[in-house]
């Protein structure tokens, strides 16, 4: 049994603004995932240079990624976090370039030796400015379902939230009850996830 200070989540933040809406939901729910004990660790992938997937292969053939940049001083962290927490603002109906392209690129945790082993729980939200889009939340199920793919670890159902109205960088500021609703939420994924460590 793993101590609880040995569990880990990483939150990936897919927005230029680190303040902005998305990056705001994700902190609350680390603040969640981290009142139960979890370490935390935040990422802002707009701070890094890095490169998308080159379709190289070498990951399928079980070496390590090909491309060398700051991407790959994440990795471990990846690898090692029981929780992994993306977040996106909208553009133009999909996620931000710099989500997909850092989606792209954890290819090689499909593949051994590098695939995931063990329980984790994922969770991917996204913010957007319009008025309640069933399409948002659909396209960031077809990403989130990635997360399970190839058998890579075991996510369970990864969770995604997807929420209306938060065009100007600070419309969070004004919704205590989607920090709520985050918070509640990486506090309930967390102490589903300390049931198997
Ligand atoms: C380049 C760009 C494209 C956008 N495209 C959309 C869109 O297609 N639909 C939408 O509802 N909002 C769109 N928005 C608004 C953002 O999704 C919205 O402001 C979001 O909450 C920003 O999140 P952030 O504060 O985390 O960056 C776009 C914003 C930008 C800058």
């Amino acid at each position: 049994m793993k101590e609880t200070n040995d569990l880990l989540a990483v939150g990936i933040a897919g927005s230029p603004r680190k303040r902005g809406n998305s990056s705001s939901l994700l902190r609350a729910y680390l603040e969640g995932v981290s009142s139960e004990g979890f370490k935390t660790e935040f990422i802002y992938l707009n701070g890094m240079i890095f490169r998308g997937c080159q379709a190289c292969d070498r990951c399928v053939q079980g070496k390590t990624c090909s491309v060398k940049d700051d991407l790959n001083t994440i990795f471990s962290v990846l690898q090692r976090a029981q929780i992994w927490a993306l977040a996106s603002p909208i553009y133009y109906d999909g996620v931000s370039g710099q989500l997909k392209m850092f989606f792209d690129r954890l290819r090689f945790t499909t593949y051994d030796p590098y695939k995931l082993k063990g329980p984790r729980r994922g969770i991917l939200i996204v913010t957007y400015e319009d008025n309640k889009k069933k399409e948002y939340f659909e396209t960031a199920s077809q990403l989130a379902n990635y997360f399970t793919w190839n058998d890579r670890g075991d996510f369970g159902k990864v969770r995604v939230v997807a929420e209306s109205n938060l065009g100007p960088k600070g419309a969070w500021k004004s919704r205590p009850d989607l920090l709520n609703k985050l918070k509640d939420l990486g506090k309930k994924q967390a102490r589903e996830l300390k049931e198997f460590y």
